[in-house]
């Protein structure tokens, strides 16, 4: 039997999202997978033609090295229209082929409009609708989004976007702790002591002043991206990767997620950075970019600690951390497992607790033991047992847009946990905007402040 043929219908598709990220992603899923029937449809507020938005599409796929893919469309066509008009709306959905994903690459205030809008027109059966991050701005109007959304189709088929839930580092956790009689019997605060969640950029603001100054680190990353990432590692056992397994043992870990102490003032760490070099790059300060408004004291780099308040993992301090800017890209899951508790007199050393550690791409882990196996048997020392992951054959975006294409709701976020991941950050940017956690300054290039605490 063929394919079913899906219509993707791109929102906002004169906009850089849809140029940057997603036509890359699907240049690279049709050539992965040829059998795809696909139609692409573009709307937009710009007054294109069907061969501007052609070349636009040619253009990103083959900027990612996937120019073929283009023939691999069934049509590629675009309407000018305004999304918040239900007439417009109308007309773009009409002959929806077999199924329809329509996907929001727009800002997440005129996603809420549009899917208003929507609410006027009658939508074709099965449609999935994609959104993208941040899913509202605090946990109310997630919450306003979320009921407006459920009006329009079943929660299934409603795709909150997280691009690291396609990451093939966050879908390693899966194999590695579940597949492992090593890692399985071990995951719980009796043997971890701490995990961190670190994800450090090297670029500045690349011009996305717009978005960015109004968002800042903890909301860029830590309130959609990173908190998923926890919610995986720290999830129990599901049955099945199915959507509704899956997906309810992620949201029962945001559910029982606090900020540490319950103090998110002494929890909380901010800063911004400074003008300095980035490997060969000059950036100017965070508050000389063009686009920043300094009087909102944006952070350019947040760190946050939970405790997941279960059985499980209660005590265990789960710290999540990104910013930009910073010396290198690091992006990196940390699980350092607690000492043993006796060491046979007669092994001389130290013998800290071991260290799984996961980076999220280049795809690799290692687990950093104690041994006795150098000259002197009897002397501890520290290996490392390490093995290259490999790259997924899809990135991130691939491996969503294909569920998205599929309608297979696995990787994407659910409207509850949304709502929580709002909830666990909101007293931070509560007590940030109180002014309860200093502002610090770290130079372009750096590690960070200097005075921060080294995490593992
Ligand atoms: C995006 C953020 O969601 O993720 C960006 O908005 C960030 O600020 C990016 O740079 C990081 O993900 P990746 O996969 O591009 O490294």
């Amino acid at each position: 039997m063929a394919e079913p043929q899906t219509t993707l219908l791109i929102l906002g598709a004169s906009g850089d999202l849809t140029s940057r990220l997603l036509l890359p992603a699907l240049g690279q899923l049709l050539t992965l997978e040829p059998s795809r029937r696909i139609r692409l449809r573009g709307a937009g507020i710009d007054h294109w033609d069907d061969a501007r938005w052609q070349q636009v599409v040619r253009d990103a796929f083959a900027s990612g090295g996937f120019a073929d893919a283009f023939d691999a469309i069934a049509e590629t066509t675009y309407q000018r229209a305004d999304i918040t008009d239900p007439r417009d709306l109308a007309k773009l959905m009409a002959d929806p082929g077999d199924r329809l994903a329509l996907y929001f690459a727009v800002p997440p205030a005129v996603a809420a409009a549009a899917c208003t809008a929507l609410a006027d027109v009658a939508i074709p059966e099965g449609a999935v609708l994609a959104l993208e991050k941040p899913f509202g701005v605090d946990e109310a109007s997630a919450r306003q989004l979320n009921a407006t959304v459920a009006r329009l189709v079943p929660e299934e088929q409603i795709f909150r976007v997280d691009h690291f839930l396609g990451r093939s580092t966050t879908l390693n956790l899966l194999g590695v702790r579940f597949a492992n009689r090593v890692f399985a019997p071990v995951w719980s605060a009796q043997h971890i002591e701490s995990v961190v969640v670190r994800y450090d950029e090297t670029l500045g603001l690349e011009g996305r002043a717009g978005y960015y100054d109004r968002a800042g680190a903890l909301v860029d990353m830590i309130q959609s991206h990173l908190l998923q990432v926890m919610a995986v590692l720290a999830m129990e056992p599901p049955t099945t990767l199915h959507e509704r397994d899956l997906r309810d043992a992620t949201a029962a870990v945001l559910r029982a997620t606090r900020v540490w102490g319950d103090d998110a003032a002494t929890a909380s760490r901010r800063a911004r950075y400074t003008a300095g070099t980035v490997g060969d790059r000059e950036l100017p300060a965070y508050v000389d970019e063009p686009g920043v408004d300094p009087t909102r004291a944006t952070e350019t780099l947040a760190e946050l600690t939970c405790e997941v308040r279960n059985e499980r993992w209660g005590g265990v301090p789960f710290t999540l951390r990104s910013g930009k800017a910073l010396a290198g890209k690091d992006g990196e899951v940390v699980v350092t497992f607690k000492p043993v508790n006796h060491v046979p007199e007669g092994l001389t050393g130290d013998a800290p607790g071991s260290v799984l550690r996961f980076s999220l791409g280049p795809d690799r882990m290692d687990l950093e033991l104690n041994v006795n196996g150098g000259e002197d048997p009897f002397e501890l020392e520290r290996a490392r047992l390490e093995a290259d992951l490999g790259a997924g054959a899809l990135k991130a975006y691939g491996e969503v847009l294909s569920g998205i294409l599929d309608a297979d709701a696995a990787l994407a976020v659910r409207g509850d946990a949304a709502e929580e991941s709002w909830r666990i950050v909101d007293p931070v940017l509560a007590a940030w905007r109180a002014g309860e956690v200093p502002l610090e300054e770290y130079p372009a290039g750096s590690l960070g402040p200097e005075e921060w605490p080294k995490l593992p």
